[in-house]
């Protein structure tokens, strides 16, 4: 069975059981990875934030994380991504498995490849087509209502957005917002890895709700936490053994 790791968002980062810690080094610097199982799967467990949550969206590691991943020799990321709803119909509560992504990105390492080597990998289908199904299924199979694709507006945060950005990304036609799921999507597509989101909308976009709270993010993510994992322990077992998507085609 391929090695699968979960990069947990905001509210994850102590949702799995930590078996061992262990730092790799890589060319971006240090990086703490754990081990866990998902039932009876050992995973890699990566929380994008921290442990603690002491990385804000913009100081994330993201190349050095993605690196670690692929040096361990993992072959599919499943992570989890907080968001905020733009799309009518959408409430906090829901969960999105995202098929595409906006990039509203400024100042992140962009590549792995700087040159010489020159690169333009393919992001027609930025996230992995066999993970999202296991996702779509796992959730359906647990009675869990879930939006089958959706556009992520990714953002540079570490604020939240103007009324007017929203509806600058509703007209572009943005269904969730983020500050994380870019660059890590494309990173890990670059070192030929499967990546999917589960996202998991914490609250109406800027505009929509009348303000918007970290806390409030926290808030629902504590409550969907134990759904996220039985979505992802599913999930894990759904996928077939060898990948059979195009995603380590660089
Ligand atoms: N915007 C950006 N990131 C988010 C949001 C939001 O509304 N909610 C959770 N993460």
């Amino acid at each position: 069975m391929t090695k699968i790791a979960i990069i947990g968002g905001s509210g994850l980062e102590n949702a799995l059981e930590i078996i061992r810690t262990e730092v790799i080094n890589t060319p971006y610097g240090q990086v703490e990875v754990n081990y866990s199982f998902l039932n009876d799967k050992k995973v890699i467990f990566l929380p994008r934030h921290g442990k603690k949550h002491e990385r804000p969206p913009h100081m994330i590691n993201y190349k050095g994380n993605i690196w670690a991943l692929k040096e361990l020799g993992v072959e599919r990321i499943i992570a989890s991504n907080a968001v905020g709803g733009i799309r009518d119909g959408l409430k906090p509560g829901d969960f999105v498995v995202i098929h595409d992504f906006i990039d509203f990105t400024r100042r992140r390492p962009l590549t792995f490849y700087d040159g010489p080597k020159v690169i333009h990998i393919d992001v027609t289908e930025p996230y992995c087509p066999e993970i999202r199904s296991a996702l779509i299924n796992a959730a359906r199979e647990l009675s869990v209502k879930v939006w089958e694709s959706g556009v992520y507006a990714c953002m540079e945060g570490p604020r939240f957005e103007t009324p007017a950005e929203i509806r600058m990304l509703r007209l572009l036609g943005a269904d969730v917002v983020g500050m994380t799921s870019v660059p890590e999507v494309v990173l890990a597509r670059e070192l030929g890895m499967c990546y999917a989101s589960l996202c998991i909308v914490t609250n109406y976009a800027a505009g929509i709700q009348e303000r918007i709270s970290a806390e409030e993010v926290s808030e629902i993510m504590k409550i969907k936490v134990p759904v996220v994992l039985e979505i992802f322990k599913l999930a894990v077992k759904k996928l077939p053994e060898k990948r059979n998507c195009k995603c380590m085609i660089i």
